[in-house]
């Protein structure tokens, strides 16, 4: 009766999974998908405490333990969550991955100790010893749980200090070879011991996670900072798979679910992020591509010089415009220019102008970093306009004002085939009538190179901190 109803409780937690995972893909519903799978696996983890029974009628007995970690884990969880800046989400993401990576590569070790118990035994050495099929499939899965756990937190941890500046990329010559060398004697490490595990080799063992730890500090280390949006999605499905490897080893089916749903879920994502830069997965793991460069420069590669526009006459060109499309980008982000973009829509709608924002997939740097910076401000989400439909509605606009936006505006990315962006989906700008570009210089993005929007004869530049030129357009809206 008891495992009948934690059979059902693991259903329940399972749809719940994936009825979360279904609504995340919309702002409107991202907050209570969140919570009805929070909702779910706080059900599946009691359920788990007090139903579970093993093969031989044993339940759970040490709740001290079990709720002691519950207990600090959770304050320690509950704080960051509180304490943590919108720009500082990736991060905090890496770093909680990090922790379920550990977590798997930690059962893993518990359960190989299990299984290895016998060779302590005394008079083992008289007991003929032959891995049956099904003890070889139980130590893939703790040696591939220990391997992807391992790789995954030590990566996540890298990744955590990449972002918040706390450890520099570094490589050395020869890094890539070397990490696939060393990729290649992990696997043979876990062929090796797969088919002749033995009192006197069993505690090579311990060199997977070891190796694996080193693996996954070296693989992080060289890729671009600002790559590691990329790398963290990434890691986080090496941890879903991490995870169901737990789920196969305790034939528990919701944890095996949560592991699978994690794992395809951080795949799928890196593939579209891949996409939406129009990079491949080898070109972010092993590529050289932007960050960094400061190429500065005041005229286009055909001679043309860039013109300026007065905050007065932007503010002009707005509150007289029937339809502003506002592209947010990376810059405003950095200076947390939300809320006066915000204030500076509510006064043009008051005027009697349409706004609305047109958000690239990959605008910022991580995921949906536009969404939830504009959600943070309350900005209405039914105003933000994915790519396609924002290109549709170009040709109707009469003013696009863009903060802190560069790589996904730059119209090489359809017109040079040697940019290292060409190929990458674009927001087409230049189809409205009129382009006032915000930014502080005439220095790159991301992607290091020229914009030739910049000297496009419908584009004026805007200099200047966003959130300050911000202000400024607002205290001149508000005169008109
Ligand atoms: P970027 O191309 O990086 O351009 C951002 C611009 O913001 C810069 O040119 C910078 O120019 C300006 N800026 C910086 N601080 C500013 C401030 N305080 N006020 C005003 N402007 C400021 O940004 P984007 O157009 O959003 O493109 C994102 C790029 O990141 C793409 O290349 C994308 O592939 C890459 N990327 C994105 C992701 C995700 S998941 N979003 C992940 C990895 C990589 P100044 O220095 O002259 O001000």
């Amino acid at each position: 009766m008891q495992q009948n109803i934690l059979t059902l409780i693991y259903l329940i937690a399972s749809v719940t999974f994936i009825v979360g995972l279904k609504m995340l893909s919309h702002p409107e519903k991202a907050r209570n998908g969140n919570l009805i799978a929070a909702a779910g696996m706080t059900l599946a983890i009691l359920g788990t405490i007090f139903l579970y029974k093993d093969d031989a009628g044993n339940t759970l007995h040490n709740y001290g333990w079990i709720f002691g970690g519950i207990l600090i884990g959770g304050i320690i969880g509950t704080l960051a969550a509180k304490k943590v800046k919108m720009t500082a989400m990736p991060e905090m993401v890496s770093l909680f991955n990090g922790m379920g990576g550990a977590c798997a590569a930690l059962i893993s070790i518990v359960e190989f100790n299990h299984f290895s118990e016998v060779f302590t035994k005394p008079g083992w050495s008289e007991v003929p010893w032959n891995l049956t099929g099904n003890m070889i499939g139980h130590l893939l899965t703790i040696y591939a749980g220990a391997f992807i756990g391992s790789v995954s937190f030590a990566g996540s941890v890298i990744a955590w200090g990449k972002l918040n500046g706390k450890i520099k990329d570094f490589s050395f010559k020869g890094q890539h070879i070397f990490n696939l060398v060393l990729l290649a004697v992990i696997v043979g490490f876990i062929v090796y011991l797969l088919f002749d595990l033995n009192p006197s080799n069993y505690k090579l063992f311990y060199l997977i996670p070891l190796l694996s730890l080193l693996y996954g500090v070296l693989f992080v280390f060289p890729i671009g900072g600002a790559d590691m949006p990329v790398v963290i999605s990434l890691l986080n499905s090496f941890t879903g798979v991490a995870a169901a490897c737990g789920g196969f080893l305790y034939n528990n089916k919701v944890m095996l679910t949560g592991g699978i749903l994690v794992g395809a879920a951080g795949t799928l994502l890196t593939i579209l992020m891949c996409k939406a830069m129009n990079r491949s997965l080898k070109n972010v793991l092993i590529g050289d591509f932007g960050g960094g460069n400061t190429v500065t420069s005041s005229q286009s590669k055909t001679g043309e010089i860039y013109k300026e526009i007065t905050v007065s006459d932007a503010a002009v060109a707005m509150a007289y415009a029937r339809k502003v499309m506002i592209v947010p980008g990376y810059g405003l982000a950095v200076a947390q220019a939300q809320h006066a973009c915000h204030e500076l829509e509510k006064l043009l709608e008051e005027k009697g102008v349409e706004v609305k924002y047109a958000i690239h997939a990959v605008a910022g740097r991580m995921p949906g970093h536009m969404n939830v910076l504009l959600a943070e401000a309350d900005v209405n989400y039914e105003k933000l306009l994915e790519m396609e439909l924002a290109n549709d509605e170009f040709k109707t606009t009469d003013v696009v004002l863009i903060l802190g936006a560069n790589d996904v505006v730059n119209p090489a990315a359809k017109t040079d085939p040697t940019s290292p962006i060409y190929g990458m989906p674009i927001l087409e700008v230049e189809e409205a009538k009129m382009v006032i570009v915000n930014k502080r210089s005439m220095k790159p993005g991301y992607a290091g190179i020229e914009n030739e929007l910049f000297f496009h004869p419908k584009t004026s530049m805007l200099f200047g901190d966003a959130k300050n030129v911000l202000q400024q357009l607002i205290s001149e809206v508000k005169t008109l």
